[in-house]
């Protein structure tokens, strides 16, 4: 579509007078924020010559995320989950340092206060799925093993749902333990299934509507804390699990977070003595690597 040298001089106009509005904003981040966005969003809107109907059609949209919102069920979270823009926050705030651990997105299922745990427990709390053991270290980018870091996890049920998602209030498939003198932790957990993000709000008729699929690849939290290093949120990721190839509705994968979760034949002896039954079992291998504070 061809635009005359005079409309274009009306929508430029218009830019100059929005961003000349912010020069009297006196906090100057601020203000090169809302600047930025200016430029932005009238050059999406120019770009895609959009109609009036389209505009408030959104407006209606962000309405309605907005309303299936609550305290439990954070819409605006998951439309920047599913539009990649979590995760290019996390990107440009997390630049890759040394061999230090990756990061991703943080998801709407954490829990403040989830129950403490030992070396050894089972974070499971009667969620139920395939047991899995989970071991690893968590040291500094010299290789120094950190003691004492603050390890939260948290998972779905085989189901794929957060014990939150379940009306009754059940916590379920997470806890918080701490790394031993030597930086090793282990743990039980459940292993990971694929699960779809809640869709049955905006967010979910927006994936319908372009055709993408809303299930995540399956995936076990972690946010690692420790005095003077970068807080690491992350997951891992099942090697092996089919929907890697299909991919992850909200484009958390990275290769260096997918794992083996080693299946174990039904009477395989446990590391740790635990009778787990008639069942099989998983282990796997996780050993993180915490970058400095401020890098
Ligand atoms: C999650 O992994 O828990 C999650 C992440 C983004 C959106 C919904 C769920
Ligand atoms: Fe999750």
């Amino acid at each position: 579509m061809t635009i005359s040298a005079q409309q274009q001089a009306v929508e430029e106009d218009l830019v100059e007078r929005v961003l000349a509005s912010f020069e009297s904003c006196e906090n100057p981040r601020l203000k090169l924020v809302m600047k930025s966005l200016t430029v932005h969003l009238h050059d999406f809107i120019r770009d895609v010559r959009l109609t009036e109907e389209e505009w408030n059609y959104a407006i209606d949209f962000l309405t309605k995320v907005g309303h299936i919102t609550d305290d439990k069920r954070q819409e605006f979270v998951l439309l920047s989950d599913t539009l990649g823009a979590s995760m290019q926050t996390i990107a440009v705030n997390n630049e890759a340092y040394e061999d230090a651990t990756e990061a991703t997105v943080f998801g709407p299922f954490f829990v403040d206060d989830a129950p403490l745990v030992q070396n050894g427990d089972d974070i499971a709390f009667g969620a139920v799925g395939q047991p899995a053991w989970v071991e690893g270290t968590v040291k500094d980018t010299e290789g120094n093993p950190i003691p004492n870091a603050r390890i939260e996890v948290w998972e779905c049920d085989e189901d794929g749902l957060y014990d939150v998602q379940y009306a009754d209030e059940r916590s379920a498939g997470r806890a918080h333990l701490y790394s031993d003198e030597n930086g090793e932790y282990h743990f039980w957990g459940l292993t990971p299934v694929p699960y779809p993000i809640p869709h049955d709000g905006p967010v979910g008729q927006m994936l319908q509507a372009v055709g993408r699929s809303p299930v995540r690849c399956a995936h076990l939290h972690f946010m690692v804390t420790a005095p003077e290093k970068r807080t690491l949120v992350t997951h891992i990721f099942v090697e092996g699990d089919p929907q890697l190839e299909i991919g992850d509705s909200v484009f958390g994968v990275k290769d260096s977070l997918i794992k083996k979760f080693d299946e174990q034949p039904a009477g395989t002896a446990t590391p740790d003595g635990r009778d787990v039954g008639d069942q099989t079992w998983a282990r796997t291998r996780f050993d993180i690597v915490l970058a400095p504070e401020n890098v």
